[in-house]
């Protein structure tokens, strides 16, 4: 996730107006930012690696005036952050800049075919084939046939804009899946990824619709529809704040972020899957080095384990290789033996975490082999590890972390079935159904209205419990943490089996205990468990898969089937709003939970 900005309008207040749309969309991405203006035709290009300021800073003693430009803030994918690396891209001669968000899959097939035909590459990035594809289609002459004809060329999810030094008063768009919208001005007109950018300027906007390309001059704004058509979007009155807007219009980064899962998932599988096999090279790892892993141990901190926990179950019942999972912290101290043809997986979200990288330096120490989980483009441990497999699931700004640790889940799902497929043993049922977790994941989002009413009695509670078998178990534990860290409610969570062995004894009269069942080879064993706490006067909550039935719980909270191995992804986002709710009726501070911080750099 990266943030675009553009500006085209009669006075030259593109560079002032860039600046300031990109500081609002800095939350979008902030490891390197930059601008391409359009002055005397020429282009003046600026970008510098790390947050937003140093851009600003840089810009401070040049003169750049000019009424047509684009800018980005930069959230790495392909290419570490760095000065080359960050947008706008250049094609050969700097005469087209081109700012994108998204991910173009075919990059390297089209890299190689340009640099055949002479062009010169200067950055890592998926993104610089666009300004050079635009320059091989003549986008000096006519850059909106060149944009028609360089994106019949891409395939992926992105957004676009294209400028070029000979075209002062115009900027081509393009929106596919990734978001877009239009800002209509006074003889001015703006383009952002979300309207945060322009409404100080103006709260009439226009949303692109998917597979539209718009020609924005200051006077006009041309959009046609994917099959070339012209059509009329309808006009927008934006009348959110500039806070809300910065959240998508909701309360909480937390709930923002819940609420993207779907557009995450798509994102970190975007190229992974095909004719129903996982893209091992898309992991970052090949079928030969799969093939040698004996063992897999996993470490990680707090909602990264729990990650690595339903990795576990899915590694070891797809592919039949032995697992560990162990707390980073655990891992570092306790001398692990550890043989070769072990492969050693370290989930986290910032890349940064403490244990986590010390974990890393250990394993590595020992001569065993490290690949990275991570959302973090440039984190030390991506530039630690051997090598490393990407979730794309865009900045996380709430500390309690969601959809990083969705994406972690869907990762290790690829994970594993590509070590099945080096075994031998191909899913290309089960692959085909993760590519269709998205939507699933879209309606378990529209079905959890109620959520907010049981947050408001959960929030009456001192002590909750959480009870599951196998995967929901691991799920569980998720749970737990989540609402812990937010609401501030005691929370524990208990293999369902377990029970009987000691916690029963907590459980009196309206004790809330969420029950998750969404395996049905294990929903005879975990129904007796409900009732066991049922019958000591629990007041039981259930997140329950659509094909199971007969669960005796108070209150069921439904989820689509799947295949029992892809329901953790779902079964997450019923336990997130339940957290989410009740932290918000208590009146906690939902983004900055006390005595947390996002990335925990010290031991
Ligand atoms: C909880 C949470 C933390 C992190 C943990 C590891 O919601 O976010 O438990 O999961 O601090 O952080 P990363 O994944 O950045 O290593």
């Amino acid at each position: 996730m990266c943030g675009i900005v553009g500006f085209v309008g009669e006075d030259e207040n593109a560079l002032p107006f860039l600046l300031e749309g990109l500081q609002r969309l800095e939350y979008r991405g902030y490891d390197s930012a930059g601008v391409a203006v359009v002055q005397e035709n020429h282009l003046t290009v600026e970008k510098r690696q790390g947050k937003l300021q140093r851009l600003v800073e840089a810009l401070t003693t040049t003169s750049v005036r000019g009424s047509c430009g684009i800018g980005h803030t930069r959230w790495a994918t392909h290419g570490r952050p760095t000065d080359q690396n960050a947008h706008p891209q250049l094609d050969c001669h700097g005469q087209i800049a081109v700012v994108h968000n998204g991910i173009i899959e075919n990059y390297q097939t089209l890299k190689a075919e340009l640099m055949a035909r002479g062009h010169h590459f200067r950055s890592e990035t998926d993104t610089e084939v666009i300004p050079h594809l635009l320059e091989e289609y003549g986008g000096l002459d006519d850059l909106k046939t060149a944009v028609e004809r360089a994106e019949a060329r891409l395939t992926g999810a992105y957004a676009f804009l294209a400028i070029s030094a000979t075209h002062p008063d115009q900027i081509v768009a393009v929106r596919r899946s990734s978001p877009l919208v239009v800002g209509l001005g006074e003889r001015t007109n703006y383009l952002a990824s979300d309207f945060t950018a322009f409404l100080r300027h103006t709260r009439r906007a226009v949303v692109l619709d998917n597979g539209d390309l718009a020609v924005i001059r200051p006077w006009s704004v041309e959009i046609h529809d994917a099959n070339g058509v012209a059509v009329e979007r309808p006009v927008l009155h934006i009348d959110w704040t500039l806070d809300q807007a910065e959240r998508g219009g909701y309360p909480h980064f937390m709930l923002k972020e819940i609420m993207e899962q779907p557009e995450a998932w798509a994102d970190c599988l975007l190229g992974r899957i095909e004719r129903g096999r996982v893209v091992e090279e898309a992991l970052g790892l090949t079928a030969e080095e799969l093939k040698a892993i004996r063992r897999v141990v996993m470490v990680a901190a707090g909602t990264a384990y729990h990650a690595g926990l339903v990795g576990r179950v899915l590694v070891e019942s797809l592919a039949g290789i032995p697992v560990e999972v162990d707390v980073a912290s655990e891992f570092r101290y306790r001398r692990p033996l550890l043989e070769p043809g072990t492969l050693v997986v370290a989930i986290s979200q910032s890349g940064e975490t403490a244990d986590t990288l010390a974990s890393v330096s250990l394993a590595k120490e020992m001569g065993l082999k490290v690949w990275a989980v991570t959302n973090t483009v440039g984190s030390t441990l991506a530039r630690e590890a051997d090598t490393v497999g990407y979730t794309y699931a865009g900045p996380e700004i709430a500390v309690a972390s969601t959809k990083a640790y969705t994406t972690q889940i869907l990762l290790l799902t690829l994970f594993a079935i590509a070590l099945a497929q080096a075994q031998g043993r191909a899913y290309p049922e089960l692959a085909e159904q993760v590519l269709s977790l998205p939507e699933a994941g879209k309606s378990v989002l529209s079905a959890m209205q109620g959520l907010h009413g049981l947050g408001q009695e959960l929030a009456q509670h001192r002590d909750v419990f959480f009870i599951g078998r196998g995967l929901d178990w691991a799920l569980a534990q998720e749970g737990q943490l989540k609402l812990k860290e937010i609401s501030y409610l005691h929370a524990e969570a208990y293999a369902a089996g377990e029970l009987k062995h000691g916690t029963l004894a907590l459980i009196e009269e309206g004790v809330p205990v969420i029950a998750i069942l969404t395996q049905p080879e294990l929903a005879d064993k975990a129904i007796s468990n409900v009732l066991e706490v049922k019958a000591r006067g629990a007041r039981v909550w259930a997140v329950v898969s659509a094909n199971l039935s007969g669960v005796p719980a108070d209150r069921l909270i439904p989820i689509p089937a799947t295949a029992p191995l892809l329901a953790p992804v779902l079964a997450a986002i019923p336990l997130q709003l339940l957290a989410y709710w009740t932290a918000v009726s208590r009146g906690e501070d939902v983004d900055q939970p006390r005595n947390l911080a996002k990335s925990v750099t010290v031991e």
